[in-house]
């Protein structure tokens, strides 16, 4: 079977894919597993992994012309993680309109025109939620976005509820939290900074902390988003029931927490690299973003988080030994 990752050079869609490649079975129930023919990876740019059954097609997710050409007589299922970021999305209106909106509005129409029941796994954002929220955020609670991109991906969430509730695809979406420790440089992301003082540091350059070290954020090691990813794709239709979408599992961490286990992990001379420097416009987005959630819906259906914030350190460490230097 085919299956199509758009952003499939980003971040999380290498990830995905390379966790895809190793199992070599999609999972897609209630049906049983089936080996994956290939995959196609749609971005405005190659990715660096490679493999005999990836295929990176370049193009713009807000042209439908090219995203029938995506299509083959047996793709399944799509993961849906094209989007321009959050920073990326406030600065340039236009441009998350066009890919975050546009984009996903014609990669659900282009699946419906399949004519048959295509899996849709969309990659939406604990952004969806901002402003004047209660203390904990639950499973019921109304998302109130306060950016553009959290209101797009709100939109998005929306079109793959009533695409599915039509029939035309088998869509899920999951509000991811903010993941850390991204590798490689800094995306638009304003949730950035919670990486780079980690990631930074551990390699041996300056970082700078933009929010108060009291500031509390909701995250996710890519290691357990990627594994919340394959299971939300591959749960069946009647675990999702009406409400296809859910708010993921994560950890509260203030970045005080994440620095302490900067330390544990990398000790003081690591730590005396970060520097506070507040940043007004970086403050103004995060301070109205959630940082505690009860998901118990989530994990009712099998969603785990990660164990603690020194464990994601640690597995970053682990998974990226090229990225460190001797402390
Ligand atoms: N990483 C996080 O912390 C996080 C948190 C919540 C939600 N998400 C969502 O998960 C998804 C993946 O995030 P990521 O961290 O891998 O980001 P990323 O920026 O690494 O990946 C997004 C990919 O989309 C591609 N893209 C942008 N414009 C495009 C266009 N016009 N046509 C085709 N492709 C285009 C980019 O080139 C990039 O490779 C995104 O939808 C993001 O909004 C991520």
């Amino acid at each position: 079977m085919h299956m199509i990752v758009t952003g499939g050079a980003g971040f999380l869609g290498q990830q995905c894919i390379a966790r895809l490649l190793k199992n070599d079975l999609l999972v897609l129930a209630p049906e049983a597993g089936k080996a994956i023919r290939s995959i196609s990876a749609f971005d405005v740019a190659e990715g660096a992994l490679q493999h005999p059954k990836l295929h990176y097609v370049v193009g713009d997710i807000a042209d439908p012309h090219q995203l029938r050409a995506l299509f083959c007589d047996d793709t399944v299922a799509i993961i849906h993680l094209a989007a321009v970021v959050s920073g990326t999305a406030e600065a340039d209106f236009d441009l998350g309109m066009r890919v975050n909106l546009d984009g996903t509005r014609h990669l659900l129409e282009t699946a419906r025109a399949q004519g048959r029941l295509i899996r849709l796994l969309y990659a939406s954002s604990i952004a969806v939620f901002g402003g004047d929220l209660p203390a904990m955020v639950r499973d019921e609670t109304t998302p109130t976005p306060q950016g553009s991109y959290g209101i797009q991906k709100y939109i998005g969430e929306q079109l793959v509820q009533d695409y599915t509730r039509r029939g035309f695809i088998d869509g899920r979406s999951v509000r991811i939290p903010t993941v850390v420790v991204r590798p490689g440089k800094p995306n638009g992301a304003a949730s950035g900074f919670a990486s780079n003082i980690i990631r930074e540091p551990l390699a041996g350059r300056p970082a700078l902390l933009p929010v108060d070290p009291a500031t509390a954020m909701w995250v996710a090691s890519p290691r357990a988003v990627v594994t919340m990813l394959m299971h939300a794709l591959s749960l069946a239709p009647s675990a999702w029931g009406w409400h296809r979408a859910i708010n993921l599992p994560g950890l509260t961490v203030t970045m005080q927490e994440a620095l302490a286990a900067l330390k544990a992990v990398a000790g003081e001379s690591a730590l005396a690299l970060v520097e506070h420097r507040a940043d007004p416009a970086v403050l103004r987005l995060v301070n109205t973003w959630a940082a505690r959630f009860d998901t118990a819906r989530a994990l009712a259906m099998g969603f785990a988080p990660d164990e603690h914030f020194e464990a994601i350190v640690r597995a970053y460490v682990e998974d990226h030994p090229e990225a460190l230097v001797d402390h």
